[in-house]
């Protein structure tokens, strides 16, 4: 089992011992804004698309480090709705290296217990990556050491106005009052209603906004911001940004 990290001023003797214990600094839930793998090609002077395969490996090692440090639940955003504005052929290259990345390491994801999920609307895709999706899922449905969620075709606004859309329905069938509404029925109609609240949330590139990312689940997440492009981040790199977490005071409106 995970050690729990210990609180600050704690008199605890093993508190050093606990937080060597814990690589992930108390964090359960991580996801990751996977940014600038066009800018990485660009800088080495080769194809956009080759930045993306760089960013499948990136994705692949990031997967195998979670695991291995005790994070339950990362989420990554992989294709965002408003990706399908970028030029066919890139929408066509991402697709492609979609359907190849669920096909190889599906085994792998099974070898280390990983469940895979999707958020995100992507019964939208085509019908092939839907079917290689759904097997996937149910696959590796009862893996229960790291729960992998991408995100496809995913964006927190359609996310919300889903959810929405779904309380509405049941206050019309009149199973729930329109003042009955709270917060928690909102969450559960979110994609992510069976996963923990949302710890840390990375973003990789230099760029500082959410780019329609968990808008909710980020209500009191601590946000971690990197240069580095996402097909160099690695084990370093999420180390660095779980210290940080480790480091900051999570206050939740309290004091
Ligand atoms: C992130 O890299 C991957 C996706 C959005 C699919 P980008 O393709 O956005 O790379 P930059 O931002 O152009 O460098
Ligand atoms: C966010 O990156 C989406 C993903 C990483 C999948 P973008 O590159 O699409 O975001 P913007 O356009 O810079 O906001
Ligand atoms: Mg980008």
């Amino acid at each position: 089992m995970r050690l729990a990290p210990s609180k600050k001023g704690s008199s605890d003797p093993n508190e050093g011992a606990a937080q060597v214990a814990d690589p992930a600094h108390g964090a359960r839930h991580i996801a990751i804004i996977m940014d600038g793998n066009g800018r990485w090609a660009k800088k080495k002077h080769l194809p956009r698309a080759l930045g993306h395969k760089k960013g499948v490996e990136a994705v692949r090692n990031i997967v195998r480090v979670a695991g291995e440090m005790g994070i339950e639940v990362m989420t990554l955003y992989a294709f965002s709705s408003e990706n399908w504005s970028r030029p066919a052929d890139e929408v066509s290259d991402l697709m492609g290296l979609l359907r190849q990345y669920i096909q190889s390491d599906i085994d792998e994801f099974d070898e280390n217990g990983v469940r895979l999920k999707v958020i995100g609307n992507y019964k939208a895709l085509d019908s092939d990556i839907v079917a290689l999706i759904d097997n996937a899922l149910e696959r590796t449905a009862k893996n229960d050491r790291m729960t992998l969620a991408i995100a496809l075709n995913y964006g927190a606004q359609d996310e919300m106005l889903r959810a929405v859309q779904s309380i509405a329905a049941a206050v019309k069938q009149g199973e729930l009052e329109p003042d009955q509404i709270n917060i928690s029925h909102m969450s559960s109609a979110l994609d992510t209603a069976d996963l923990p609240p949302l710890d840390l949330l990375i973003r990789t590139s230099g760029e500082l906004r959410l780019s329609n990312f968990l808008l909710w689940q980020a209500a009191y997440s601590e946000l971690y911001f990197t240069d580095t492009l996402w097909p160099d981040f690695d084990k370093r790199e999420l180390q660095r940004a779980l210290k940080s977490f480790g480091d900051r005071d999570r206050r939740f409106g309290g004091r």
